[in-house]
């Protein structure tokens, strides 16, 4: 019959790998229901027209892990360049190389410092509070790093990614602030890095591309003729925001967004490398992302004289915004885990992915978890008959 063996919420790396499982391994007849237009959830990317350089459509992806069964995993869908991150932070008409390190310090404070010298006076700014008594983020980030580099590089950055006062945010958003004492200044201490060689979504689409895997775009969940006729009866994998399933019963989660504003600017080279983050609280934006970068090796196929660039606005998220970052409050906790109670009812549905289990999880991370409930829930059930919950 035509019936799926497995339904699929959401076309995300989540789901995408818990699609390509059950077709490749199992053999299994799997249906991908994805309500934007395009397969690939955020990782998603397009070249752009006007400068054939590829955009990363909601917000730049950079792909890093030190999970060998993951890494191993990608490579067989894609090849990766060998690009290796670098962010750097403007601040009073200086630009300076991130994350905090020796060459920022020096430039800093004006005058070289020995590995030694730094450590002491950075211990010596930061002694001013003791971590254990930092009572919000302003008095943890300077009781870790002192204040003239948190004032500098945390505060106003810190404030216009939360629209908040850091004296009004959590001591507990940041449990660390690494300084490293070294002029390392690359963004990611992970194993291995780079980004697709063809791009997101060409690694995307090699998931899908299997005879047993259907996709269809455009297509919600909620009220389609799949809800109606196979709800209960074949296994859902859910990758959609776990409160919406429940019809936001208690309460809806908050998130941050970001509002992406592209364009497209005469000059063949902007800024010189790929993100530069705005630490001036006078400047409303918090970063700005140039495309081009991300793919030096590319530069011949790139139309001279132009570039794309993304200013990035953060706030919080309202009804109809794309959810990016839980906010993860204690009300977001409480009601976090009541739709746990209530997905763990959910006859044949399994939640999973950044929005299902309402958490910040970077690509790796999804494909891994994803690989985790193949192998202890999606393939038992179907390979031994155990019970799916
Ligand atoms: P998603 O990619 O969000 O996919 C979920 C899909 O489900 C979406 O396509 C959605 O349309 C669909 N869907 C939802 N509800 C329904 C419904 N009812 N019916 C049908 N379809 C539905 N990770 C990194 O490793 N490196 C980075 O540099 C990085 N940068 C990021 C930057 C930003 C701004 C954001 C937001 C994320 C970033 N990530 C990064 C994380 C990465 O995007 C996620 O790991 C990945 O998207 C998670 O995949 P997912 O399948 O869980 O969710
Ligand atoms: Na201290």
């Amino acid at each position: 019959s035509d019936r799926p063996d497995i339904v699929i919420v959401g076309s995300g790396f989540f789901g995408l790998t818990i699609a390509e499982r059950c077709a490749a391994d199992l053999g299994l007849k799997v249906l991908v229901l994805e309500r934007r237009h395009h397969l690939g959830g955020n990782a998603y990317s397009e070249r752009d027209p006007a400068t054939n350089v590829e955009v990363h459509k909601y917000g730049a992806h950079l792909f890093h892990t030190s999970n060998e069964r993951v890494w191993e995993y990608a490579n067989r869908f894609t090849t990766f360049t060998d690009y290796k991150h670098r962010v750097f932070g403007k601040y009073q008409g200086q630009v300076y190389s991130l994350p905090m390190n020796l060459g920022l310090i020096n430039q800093f404070f004006g005058r070289s410092h020995t590995p030694d010298e730094a450590r002491a006076l950075i211990a010596e700014q930061s002694s001013e509070i003791a971590t254990e008594d930092a009572s919000n983020l302003e008095e943890k980030a300077i009781s870790l790093i002192g204040r003239p580099l948190y004032e500098a590089f945390i505060k106003g950055y810190t404030a216009k990614q939360w629209q908040t006062d850091p004296t009004k945010l959590s001591a507990d958003i940041i449990t660390r602030l690494p300084v490293r004492y070294t002029f390392e200044n690359g963004w990611f201490s992970d194993t291995y890095e780079g980004l697709p060689t063809d791009g997101y979504t060409a690694w995307l689409q090699k998931m899908a591309d299997h005879p047993n895997i259907e996709v269809r775009l455009e297509t919600d969940w909620f009220g389609s003729d799949v809800e109606a006729e196979l709800k209960g009866k074949v296994p859902v994998v859910y990758t959609g925001p776990v409160d919406e399933y429940f019809g936001n019963s208690e309460g809806r989660l908050s998130w941050r967004t970001v509002d992406l504003q592209e364009s497209v600017v005469e000059t063949g080279d902007f800024q010189g490398t790929g993100v530069v983050n705005y630490n001036d609280q006078d400047v409303p934006y918090t970063r700005i992302i140039e495309f081009k970068h991300f793919h030096p090796e590319r530069e011949k196929t790139h139309l001279p004289g132009k570039s794309v660039i993304v200013h990035e606005y953060s706030r919080f998220a309202e009804e109809g915004d794309e959810p990016y970052y839980p906010i993860n409050t204690a009300e977001d906790r409480a009601k976090l885990l009541k739709y746990r109670d209530l997905a763990n009812q959910e006859p044949m549905v399994l939640f999973g992915g950044r929005l299902g289990t309402y958490k910040y999880l970077d690509m790796h991370m999804a494909i891994g978890s994803a690989l985790s409930m193949y192998d202890n829930k999606i393939r038992p059930h179907f390979a031994e008959g155990v019970e799916l919950k």
